[in-house]
């Protein structure tokens, strides 16, 4: 008589194997749904930090965010621009707060971030925004400015996740966002 086989199926395989199908099948009906009528979350509890918020997109995200409740945070290397950005927000009637942040540079990521972990509180929506354009063909570009590009919006990204998934993780509530542009589509010319 052969011998039964017994197959090990480790319990969370089969979880995470529901949760795909389930989110599967979720996303399947929400597809088939007009955008205007899906249900919104509500971000009005929450706390935003937006990098690179004293200006273009991230002052956007600023307001934006402001409009819907949320507790805003504006990391910006320019400081007057995010205390502008801060005026806005409270003119808007919402609750911001600036900050002079070098993404780039980690420790001071860490530092500024429990800077706002006292001042405001967890984090809960981060939004990597924060980036610069060199703007030159690759032979025209100094050393420096690329090291200054892979730092600011690569790099940084790593500082920022680092600093706040403690908190996102351990309350099982919160959101990573990066902004990325669509001049990556584009080809290299030189
Ligand atoms: C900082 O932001 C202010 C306000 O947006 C702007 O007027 C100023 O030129 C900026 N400074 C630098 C160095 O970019």
């Amino acid at each position: 008589m052969q011998p039964i086989e017994y197959v090990f199926i480790p319990f969370s395989f089969l979880w995470y194997l529901f949760l795909i199908l389930w989110h599967a099948l979720i996303g399947l009906i929400f597809a088939f749904i007009p955008y205007a009528l899906l249900p919104k979350k509500d971000v009005s509890k929450d706390i935003v930090l937006v990098t690179g918020g004293g200006s273009g997109f991230g002052r956007l995200f600023a307001l934006e965010f402001t409009k819907l409740g949320s507790t805003v945070v504006i990391w910006d290397i320019n400081l007057t621009g995010a205390e502008n950005v801060v005026k806005e927000c409270q003119e808007l009637g919402g609750k911001a707060f600036a900050y002079k942040v070098d993404v780039s540079n980690s420790e001071n990521v860490y530092k500024t971030a429990d800077d706002v972990r006292k001042d405001v509180g967890d984090v809960t929506i981060l939004i990597n925004n924060a980036g610069v354009v060199a703007g030159r063909y690759l032979l025209d570009a100094p050393d420096h400015l690329i090291h200054k590009t892979l730092d600011i919006n690569i790099k940084s990204h790593f500082w920022t996740v680092k600093a706040f998934a403690r908190s996102i993780l351990d309350n099982n509530h919160g959101h990573f966002v990066t902004i990325a542009s669509m001049a990556v589509t584009m080809e290299a010319h030189k």
